[in-house]
């Protein structure tokens, strides 16, 4: 393995998404200074780096991955010289900072777009994105049959208005998410050079590692041709391939980031690497001149069944060690269901996700985990005149979108701010938040907080947290056991029906209490060494 003494290696990663995580001046989204006044807990709760989702100034459209300027900090959010005594103070606590980078496109507020929308058709202003004339006889009809990845066409045509005041319909732009985010052309060589201002701008200011949104995508098939999996299409060869995502031209700016970071001692960037065809092409985003690291969909994606998670894992871990790099592992973020509520109904969805989180801080490589799973925060079904996320309006209301996964983390006290704000919440807290504030469960020793600050603590100071693959126990059905390589250290996941006996070896941790007679019982997880 090529990572010996990289931090981020085994690294365990929190994600703030910062709109919901803490509140300093009361109104009702979470800020800079919010999480710079909660650095304290982070340490206490024992990771070793927070990513920041995107901190840049933004319509909010699709809350920060719609950025205006890529190198200021949104005043809903704060001043850059709030983002810099963050990132001084988490560094004093020990935590590395990470900032999430935006390339495959922009806010349609942003500059160039607004300048594009008032330049002509051809004019150098349009070529930093994708326009193009619309098909028909009257160009009626979107460029190609793209879908968007919220919903809908992934094309909007634009209305000109001429000096008379007289509107006219002018081209169409592609928008691989919501309309108001416009995809750059990647063909442009301006687009590249601000791409490299913007990691300077972040290396130069003390940022430790970037996350790299959709970084599957940025190039576009040549000549952007029809999407043939789209109804009306016969299939003309088994191979039909996502003509938005995945295309090979896109490594040339994983190797750009890769050549900039190489620049400055101690960082890394990580990938958002969607679907892609198969896990050859997802070990390509972690050659050795590209990213360090990338999400694989394996784990997240997988069912809670003990064959699902095993398969993940040995997935993850091929792909992963094909290309040299160390696996991340995560279970959660800002797009998906939280854990406890996807794993089950009831308690059991809870129980699961306790015990899912000890499965995956056993395996080796480095830990992304979001924040408010580690107070076992259930996802909240939102009414509809609450929902933000563009996806509710953009399915024509059959995606509820993501917001339940955003809710604001309740620290302590009571609603409707429970800590987080003085304000009203930006999205509304419910009642079974009231019952999981952090400041309790912080004095509750059997609390999903103390678990995570337990597993953290052994994760980073037990000798057995090493070795980079794991070998398999044969487990009865409904389970799985794995032992790290070249060391003690082993983890057993009881996701069948009834209890079943430990594998051999001193408890260190489990997920839930174990029987009477010391045997593991169903949804629950064990550390042993
Ligand atoms: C992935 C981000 O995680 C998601 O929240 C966002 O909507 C899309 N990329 C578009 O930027």
């Amino acid at each position: 393995m090529r990572h010996d003494g990289q931090w981020w290696a085994e690294a365990v990663v929190y994600q703030v998404y910062v709109r919901s995580f803490a509140d300093s001046d009361g109104d009702g989204v979470g800020d800079l200074a919010g999480v710079r006044s909660r650095l304290g807990y982070l340490e206490l709760l024992g990771v070793d780096a927070l990513w920041l989702s995107p901190v840049n100034p933004s319509p909010g459209l699709d809350h920060g991955y719609d950025v205006t300027d890529p190198r200021e900090v949104d005043p809903l959010l704060g001043t850059l010289d709030d983002l810099d005594g963050l990132i001084t103070d988490a560094h004093a606590h020990g935590l590395r900072v990470l900032v999430d980078v935006v390339p495959n496109h922009t806010s349609d507020q942003h500059e160039w777009f607004r300048a594009a929308v008032s330049s002509a058709p051809g004019s150098p202003e349009r070529a930093r994105y994708h326009f193009r004339p619309g098909r028909g006889d009257r160009g009626e009809q979107p460029p190609n049959n793209w879908q968007s990845v919220f919903g809908g066409p992934a094309w909007t045509r634009l209305t000109a208005t001429d000096e008379d005041g007289t509107s006219r319909p002018d081209e169409w732009y592609l928008h691989l998410f919501a309309p108001g985010q416009p995809d750059l052309n990647w063909e442009n060589p301006e687009v590249w050079a601000d791409l490299e201002k913007t990691l300077r701008f972040w290396c130069d200011r003390g940022v430790d590692g970037l996350r790299i949104d959709v970084a599957h995508g940025m190039a576009k098939a040549a000549g952007l041709p029809d999407d043939r999996r789209q109804p009306g299409w016969t299939p003309v060869s088994d191979e039909l391939v996502d003509p938005r995502f995945d295309q090979d031209p896109v490594h040339d700016v994983h190797r750009l980031i890769r050549a900039v970071l190489d620049h400055y001692p101690d960082r890394m960037a990580v990938g958002e690497v969607g679907t892609v065809r198969d896990d050859a092409r997802w070990a390509g985003y972690v050659r050795r001149d590209e990213l360090h690291l990338a999400f694989h969909s394996a784990l997240r994606d997988a069912a809670y069944d003990a064959v699902a998670v095993r398969e993940a894992i040995d997935r993850t871990l091929a792909a992963a060690g094909s290309a040299g790099a160390p696996a991340v592992w995560t279970l959660s973020n800002h797009d998906l269901v939280r854990p406890a509520t996807r794993y089950g109904e009831g308690a059991d969805g809870p129980a699961r996700a306790r015990a899912m989180a000890l499965v995956a801080l056993a395996l080796p490589g480095t830990a992304y985990l979001y924040h408010g799973d580690e107070l076992g925060l259930p996802d909240v079904e939102l009414p509809a005149e609450a929902r933000q996320d563009p996806t509710w309006e953009l399915s024509g209301h059959t995606d509820p979108g993501r917001d339940g996964a955003r809710v604001p983390l309740p620290w302590e006290g009571e609603g409707p701010g429970y800590g987080f704000t003085t304000g009203t919440p930006w999205l509304p807290m419910p009642e079974a938040y009231g019952a999981l504030t952090a400041a309790d469960q912080l004095e509750d020793p059997n609390s999903t907080l103390s678990l995570y600050r337990h597993a953290l603590d052994l994760r980073r100071s037990h000798p057995a947290f090493h070795g980079d693959q794991v070998e398999w126990f044969g487990a009865p059905a409904g389970c799985l056991a794995f032992r790290r390589t070249g060391s003690t250290l082993v983890c057993a996941l009881n996701a069948g029906d009834r209890p079943v006996p430990l594998p051999p070896g001193d408890v260190l941790l489990t997920s839930a209490p174990l029987t009477d007679c010391g045997e593991l019982p169903p949804d629950t997880a064990a550390w042993l060494a």
